[in-house]
């Protein structure tokens, strides 16, 4: 089988003239297979949002590759990547990114309205998203009017009503209550299981983690460990805990910052 996404040797160096340079990615090797739902985790600083930003096509490699569905996506030109990003990535952020003059239905169909698709295959995809994930009955609300969980379960409607190869998410639950996180990450997990989109979600926090499938930890910019769920989500978490207290450094990142 063909990978989603497929990174080779990736390495970041920041640099700018007036400070020591920062290295941090070092080498990073990775494959994401179609239908996956991975997390990556890590203490504060080791390369996470560096790393996301990179897979999405957002920041470019210092060196190494970057292939989707075979095709190397390191290699397009800045003419061509809005147009990929557009048609197969879809994005999930901290702090949802909706536009709030409009409703949550306008919001989600946005992307799809901007590439001049048919109004009843809309209307057909908005009502299939909005059933997974329980915003059915705010569809006409506008942004302002719904709670803090339920406008990120709109964002993640609209990161995927277009039908993405692979989901990104940086801290999908990094404002949300317990609640509402454990909301979105079990509908994440029906889209997955029901739908085999495939995700990868930066995360700090070990219960949104434990609904992944596989874990990719990194330390210093390097790939340190990775896990693989067995049949319960509780003995992941566990185990997720103690790789956390392996890797050591701060894991409850207070800046709400992505950069
Ligand atoms: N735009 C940037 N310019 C310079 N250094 C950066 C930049 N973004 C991140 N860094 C540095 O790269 C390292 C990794 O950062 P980051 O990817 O944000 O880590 P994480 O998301 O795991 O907290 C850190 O040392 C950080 O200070
Ligand atoms: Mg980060």
């Amino acid at each position: 089988m063909m990978s989603v996404l497929e990174a080779k040797g990736l390495t970041k160096v920041y640099s700018s003239k007036r400070t020591v340079a920062t290295t941090a990615l070092k080498g990073i090797d990775l494959k994401i297979e179609e239908g996956e739902f991975v997390g990556i985790m890590g203490p504060s600083g080791s390369g996470k949002t560096t790393l996301l930003n990179l897979l999405a096509t957002i920041d470019k490699p210092t060196s190494g590759h970057i292939y989707m569905n075979g095709a190397e996506v390191s290699k397009l030109k800045s003419s061509k990547l809005a147009h990929f990003r557009r048609k197969n990535l879809g994005f999930i952020f901290q702090d949802f990114n909706l536009l709030d003059t409009l409703s949550i239905k306008e919001n989600i169909i946005l992307p799809l309205v901007m590439d001049n698709y048919p109004v009843k295959e809309i209307e057909k995809r908005v009502t299939d998203i909005a059933g997974f994930l329980d915003i059915a009955h705010i569809l006409d609300k506008k942004v302002y009017e719904v709670s803090g969980g339920q406008q990120q379960r709109t964002a993640a409607a609209r990161a995927i009503i277009h039908e993405p190869s692979l989901i990104l998410a940086d801290e999908p639950t990094g404002n949300l209550d317990s609640k509402s996180a454990k909301a979105l990450m079990s509908a994440l997990q029906d889209l997955h299981e029901q739908k085999g989109v495939t995700t990868t979600m930066v995360t700090h926090d070990p219960v949104a983690a434990s609904y992944c499938e596989r874990i990719l930890f990194i330390r210093d910019g390097e790939l340190f460990s990775e896990i693989r769920k067995g049949e319960a989500r509780h003995s992941f978490f566990q185990e997720i805990l103690d790789v956390l207290a392996m890797l050591g450094g701060e894991h409850h990142e207070l800046s709400a910052s992505r950069s």
